[in-house]
């Protein structure tokens, strides 16, 4: 099991859960528009990035190419 933050979520995920997947686990989306819509994950192979957030201080990142670490923080809007 690893253990990380999602916004102000402590959470515990199998090993080798994507991020994207870990915060679809807690209800949360990814990002919002430029017109303020709330966006999810659509592809879940790094193409459309609408699964961008913030991991460890690293803006934009596409969290269905990445695998969850223990300690990692993921914001996801901003
Ligand atoms: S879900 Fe499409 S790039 Fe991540």
């Amino acid at each position: 099991m690893v253990q990380l933050r999602i916004d102000d979520m402590q959470i515990e995920v199998i090993a080798g859960t994507s991020v994207a997947a870990a915060i679809a686990h807690v209800g949360g989306t990814t990002r919002t528009s430029c017109t303020g819509m709330r966006r999810a994950p659509l592809c879940g192979m790094g193409v459309c990035f609408e699964c961008r957030a913030t991991v460890n201080g690293v803006a934009q990142e596409r969290t269905c190419l990445l695998p969850v670490a223990d300690a990692m923080e993921v914001r996801t809007h901003g």
